[in-house]
């Protein structure tokens, strides 16, 4: 072998260790893109399986929520408002009782709505029907009562906490 075909050897090495490099590193290049584009599109997928954990634990964590100005609410009406994440409803009946439930039917969550002409909870969703006073299930299909929440009417709101 002459020096001529040592040289041609050497240079043919570096040019293949350059092609290796740089196949080596657009395969690093795009491994790293593979996984920035998988977790761009777990973390939605994580973020919509993990919401009704952290919603329910936000839930927990409110025990109070203050209406401010609800005591002028004229008797015979109602007030939705938010207990954490979740609807409820704070009812003046016309008997001058204060009255605060849960607004999430206990069939398939739909929100409720109250009547004031009955004087009934009503879900339009499937027809159930609750008590305005105790939040019974009365007719229709849901399973358990609304819950309902301790209420202190005081001259600058409403106080609605977890009875
Ligand atoms: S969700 Fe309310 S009656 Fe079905």
């Amino acid at each position: 072998m002459g020096d001529a075909t040592i040289g041609a050897n050497i240079v043919q090495e570096h040019v293949e260790n350059g092609e290796a490099r740089t196949r080596r590193a657009f395969l690093a290049a795009a491994g790293a893109a593979g996984v920035c584009y998988a977790a761009a599109l777990a973390y939605p997928v994580y973020r919509y399986l993990a919401s009704p954990s952290e919603m329910a634990l936000s839930a927990a964590a409110v025990t109070e929520v203050t209406l401010k100005d609800a005591q002028k609410l004229p008797a015979g009406s109602v007030l939705m408002f938010k207990f954490g994440p979740s609807p409820a409803m704070l009812i003046h009946h016309q008997d001058g009782r204060w009255i605060a439930l849960t607004a999430v039917c206990t069939h398939l969550g739909c929100t409720v709505q109250y009547e004031s002409q009955a004087d009934r909870i009503h879900c339009a969703c499937h027809g159930g029907v609750y008590n305005a006073y105790t939040g019974a299930n009365v007719s229709g299909p849901p399973p358990r009562p609304l819950k309902l929440f301790k209420v202190a009417v005081n001259p600058t709101g409403v106080e609605v906490s977890r009875a």
